[in-house]
């Protein structure tokens, strides 16, 4: 599990990216992610085949998977790579 407390710069970033849903490959609102967005908890697995990526890195500052390069921004969103869907939410 990764729980992150986002600055407000993250979330300034998280939400200036919900206006690039269209070219997303698993489009999905910041705020449908993170209802409160000073926290964001997302369970830390790679949608592509389950390595566990590094926090606060890749190409939008949020998590990079090393294992074949797929990046999320900082609300886990798939942005680049193999992965094929965002970093899941769990329920709490
Ligand atoms: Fe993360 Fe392949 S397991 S990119």
């Amino acid at each position: 599990m990764f729980i992150k407390r986002r600055s407000p710069e993250d979330i300034s970033a998280a939400k200036r990216d919900d206006s690039l849903l269209t070219s997303m490959r698993d489009p999905q609102l910041d705020a449908d992610r993170a209802p409160n967005p000073e926290w964001l908890i997302i369970i830390g697995v790679c949608t592509h085949l389950g390595c566990i990526p590094f926090p606060d890195s890749g190409d939008w500052g949020g998590y990079f998977c090393p294992c074949h390069g797929s990046h999320y921004d900082l609300s886990g969103r798939v942005r680049k790579g193999p992965a094929g869907a965002n970093m899941a939410v769990p329920p709490y």
